[in-house]
């Protein structure tokens, strides 16, 4: 009887081996069939996930197990099992991946030699399968729950996929961490790691070696507190868990829409990044990466209650109610050192109130306190009660806004974003708390937690603001007291000046007192009330708007105010003219330092490069954060002007919308725009976007990096302007030769090449294969980054247009038919 039981269960074994076993391509890993290095691999049952063996760098004998995406054209390896040992040996690919009939998998190498082995504990009937979500899982065959006696996600390698947890299991005490490659040829083990650290409010740590080097903060409901996504789009695409209770301490995410792929990945450089896979340029896009910025650099570059500003110099600023420690190393730009309270805290008499820093990266919270389940106002309360608490916060600003976070040690690692971020009240001594400002928009939030005594110094404030503007708008009407067209001041919120005002100011625009001749018309330089400096633009008169579509995009464009844009004081409207004032910039534009060997010397690397990471920021501002979108359609090096710190700063832009036509893809019958700066879709077929402002852009680095001017370079034998001589350059790796000489030496060649390479990223033919000016600026701003290879540039060759002939007979004429550009095919 039990040999017929025994029997009849070794066919049921027998069976099941042949049914369920992997037929080429399947999902699954049986005892009886294990997958050889003969180019077998698991398939997920949907096709999205593969698992076999591979090679990651080309030519090489070492062959590693891991787990990568099926159906995208670039490997992409997310998993790695034997990374510490690959496969090696004398007959090349002769590693086998199997599964003991104990349920352990197993690597081994020619010789049975083991190399990598899962120790999980033991299982009957086990079979091993590779999910749809790209989890490698072993469990036993007839085993119906869903939980796995092993599974790949708990042992991520440098990527994290979606649904995969990174953090702690507190009841098995087991942490996962996200370890780079060593590089992107080697999976071992490399210095950096991404980690969750428990302590306190629990945060995320970028690790280099045994040391922290970066916090990514707490999680405050929405993102690590301390990382900015600089693509909002994450949201609509994801959604986040941040799970902390007593069974675990966990992130993860998961995508609404399983084609996108997604993946977080420590990158063997250091940096940890979201990367989505964009199947029409076959590319990873950076959603966000960090470390990003200045403040990034290290742990609490600015101390114990200073701030570090990203985009400010120098970058480290005292807590309000702070002052530096040490002066000395503080105007050395040393921000380590920190700051100290102006005036002690005088907790037992209850005069201490709190100022709120908005846009905070919450400090370092290992040491604090969380209550989940208390509200704002009962935070504010518990911190006040406590004469140790230094300041506190919500703890998740999702929604309403939630929780308390209370920190009773000193407050390190502060950084206040420009967008982002979320407020932090931080304890102040009654005599510091009437420093805060009044401008800020949250002020009124302040009003309530501060004492009712800072009300009245509120109430002066404001009837001296009211008192201030009436007096300003009595200096307008002064002035627009010349204007004979019935221009309201009301509706109107820029300074309108009269003409007669400027005729005087300009000389009757004299000849001496002109600065240049723009695309747009002439410009002067004034002197407004007798000492402001400007620039006056007098618009030619082909516009074709009304007095109120002009006077509206005026306005607007007055708004739009950044470090990196020429400001727009005022305009004048009068007896048909237009004009509008700028402020002066001492220094002039580029292209006169640029492309003139003497004042090129006065350029060296560290301000070109300044110069290229602001007119960055400035356009990243025109096409993404300012109110408006705008192309500026007419980039180039005459159009950056510089100031007396040789900041860069991009002037007419807005030019396009108020010559008419401010669609953000458009097409066009008048091409505006200079050759040599123009995408090859926009001059040939009219066609403009953003990307045609990332082409400008990129002949812009290129030339400040050459100090040549795409259409003035000729190599004798063939003709090749400016892109198709760096890019014959590039291709033979001689990049640095193309380098002005004026830079003088010696030059950071990392930088210089990554410059190039973005320039030439910026450059290529399709525009969809050129960055959005987000990713440009991330690029620029993080010191090691994976930039794809650039592809063939759109430039072309014997081209009237990129004479030097400037009489060339096509370029008077703009009609779009008649431009000819062709595109150079391979070399
Ligand atoms: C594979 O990619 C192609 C093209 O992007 C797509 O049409 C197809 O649905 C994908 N297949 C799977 C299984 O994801
Ligand atoms: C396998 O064994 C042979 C003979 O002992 C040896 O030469 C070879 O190096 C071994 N291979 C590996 C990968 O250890
Ligand atoms: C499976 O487990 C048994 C008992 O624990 C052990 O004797 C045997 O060696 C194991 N087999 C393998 C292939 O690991
Ligand atoms: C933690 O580990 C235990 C034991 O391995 C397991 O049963 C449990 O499911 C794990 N918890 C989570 C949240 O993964
Ligand atoms: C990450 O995990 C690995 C393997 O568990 C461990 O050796 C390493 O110390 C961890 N690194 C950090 C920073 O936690
Ligand atoms: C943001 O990401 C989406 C894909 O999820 C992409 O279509 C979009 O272009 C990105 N925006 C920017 C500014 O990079
Ligand atoms: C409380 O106020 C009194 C009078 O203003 C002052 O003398 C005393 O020092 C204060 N207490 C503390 C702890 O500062
Ligand atoms: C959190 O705050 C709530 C409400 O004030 C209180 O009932 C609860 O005991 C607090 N929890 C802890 C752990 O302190
Ligand atoms: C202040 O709060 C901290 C943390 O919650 C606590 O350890 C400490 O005992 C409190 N001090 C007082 C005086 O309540
Ligand atoms: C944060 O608050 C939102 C809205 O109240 C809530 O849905 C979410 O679960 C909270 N998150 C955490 C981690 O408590």
């Amino acid at each position: 009887m039990e040999a017929i039981n025994n029997a009849s269960f070794l066919l049921y074994l027998l069976l099941a081996s042949t049914l369920y076993s992997r037929t080429k391509g399947g999902d699954t890993l049986t005892p009886s069939q294990p997958l050889a290095d003969n180019g077998e691999t698991l398939i997920s049952s949907s096709g999205s996930f593969e698992l076999g063996f591979f090679s990651p760098a080309a030519g090489s004998k070492d062959r590693y197990v891991g787990i990568w995406y099926r159906n995208i054209s670039v490997q992409t390896v997310v998993w790695v099992a034997n990374r510490q040992r690959p496969v090696t040996g004398q007959s090349g690919q002769s590693g086998r991946l199997s599964l003991t009939i104990n349920g352990t998998l197993v690597i081994a190498d020619e010789n049975s030699t083991v190399v990598w082995s899962s120790n999980s504990p033991a299982l009957a009937d086990p079979a091993a399968r590779l999910l749809d979500n790209g989890n490698f899982v072993v469990s036993g065959s007839r085993d119906v729950t869903s939980s796995y006696a092993w599974q790949s996600f708990d042992f991520p390698t440098d990527t994290l996929l979606p649904d995969m947890k990174l953090g702690w299991n507190l009841t098995s005490g087991h942490s996962s961490n996200l370890t780079a490659w060593a590089s992107a040829t080697d999976p071992a083990p490399g210095r950096y790691a991404t980690a969750i650290d428990p302590h306190g409010d629990p945060q995320i740590y970028l690790w280099a070696g045994m040391r922290q080097f970066f916090r990514g903060g707490p999680w405050n409901g929405l993102r690590f507190s301390g990382i900015q996504e600089i693509n909002k789009s994450v949201f609509n695409t994801f959604s986040f868990d941040f799970i902390v209770d007593s069974k675990e301490i966990t992130y993860s995410f998961h995508s609404r829409d399983r084609s996108i792929l997604s993946r977080l990945t420590m990158h063997h450089s250091g940096v940890l990044q979201r990367l989505v896979w964009i199947e029409s340029s076959k590319l990873w896009n950076v959603m966000w990466l960090t470390p990003r910025d200045q403040c990034d650099n290290m742990l609490s570059p600015c101390g114990p209650y200073g701030v570090c500003y990203p985009s400010r110099s120098p970058m480290c600023n005292c807590l309000l109610g702070f002052r530096p420690k040490s002066l000395k190393s503080w105007d050395l730009r040393d921000g380590t050192g920190g700051c100290e309270r102006s005036s002690e805290l005088d907790c037992r008499n209850g005069t201490d109130g709190f100022v709120v820093l908005s846009g905070a990266k919450l400090p370092d919270t290992s040491r604090s306190t969380v209550n989940r389940s208390m509200n704002l106002e009962q935070c504010r309360a518990l911190c006040l009660r406590n004469c140790s608490c230094k300041a506190y916060a919500s703890a998740n600003i999702s929604g309403e806004g939630s929780g308390c976070i209370i920190w009773i040690t000193e407050l390190t690692d502060i950084k206040a974003y420009d967008g982002g971020g979320q407020d932090l009240y931080v304890r102040l001594a009654f005599d510091d708390l009437g420093l805060e400002s009044t401008n800020s928009q949250r002020s009124r939030r302040v009003i309530i937690i501060l004492i009712p005594a800072l009300a009245i110094l509120l109430l002066l404030c404001a009837a001296f603001c009211i008192w201030r503007r009436k007096k300003t708008s009595q200096t307008n009407s002064d002035h627009s007291a010349y204007t004979e067209e019935a221009v309201e001041e009301d509706d109107f919120d820029l300074p309108l000046l009269g003409l007669a005002a400027i005729m005087d100011t300009t000389d009757n625009f004299s000849l001496d007192n002109k600065l240049g001749q723009g695309g747009y018309g002439p410009v002067y330089k004034g002197k407004l009330w007798g000492e402001q400096e400007i620039a006056v633009k007098r618009l030619s008169k082909t516009s074709t708007q009304g007095l109120h579509e002009f006077k509206n995009e005026v306005t607007l464009i007055a708004k739009l105010q950044h470090r990196n844009l020429v400001r727009l004081l005022g305009c004048c409207i009068q007896s048909g003219e237009r004009m509008l004032i700028y402020e002066y910039m001492h220094n002039g534009s580029l292209d006169t330092f640029l492309f003139d060997k003497n004042k090129g010397k006065l350029l060296g690397w560290k301000t070109r490069y300044n110069i290229i990471l602001g007119i960055a920021r400035g356009l990243l501002y025109l096409h993404e954060d300012s109110r408006l979108r705008i192309i500026h359609r007419d980039l180039k090096a005459s159009n950056i002007l510089l100031d007396e710190d040789m900041i860069p700063k991009i002037s007419d832009f807005g030019m396009a919308k108020i010559f008419g036509g401010d669609e953000t893809i458009g097409n066009t019958k008048r091409v505006v725009g200079t050759y040599g700066y123009m995408s090859p879709e926009y001059a040939m077929d009219g066609i403009f976007s953003m990307k045609s402002d990332v082409f400008s852009f990129g002949v812009l680095i290129l030339e400040i990096i050459s100090g040549r001017r795409n259409r003035g370079v000729y190599q004798s034998t063939r003709h090749l302007n400016l892109l198709g001589h760096i890019w014959s350059l590039w291709k033979e790796d001689k990049g640095l030769d193309l380098v002005d000489a004026s830079i003088g030496h010696p030059i950071p060649t990392d930088e210089v090449l990554k410059c190039i390479k973005i320039g030439l990223l910026c450059v290529q033919e399709r525009p969809e294969n050129r960055p959005t000016m987000s990713s440009i600026v991330l690029m620029l701003g993080s010191n090691s980054f994976l930039l794809p290879e650039p592809r063939q540039p759109g430039f072309v060759i014997g081209s009237k247009y990129w004479s030097e002939n400037d009489s060339s007979p096509s370029k008077k004429d703009s009609s779009v038919n008649q431009v000819s550009v062709t595109i150079l095919e391979g070399r």
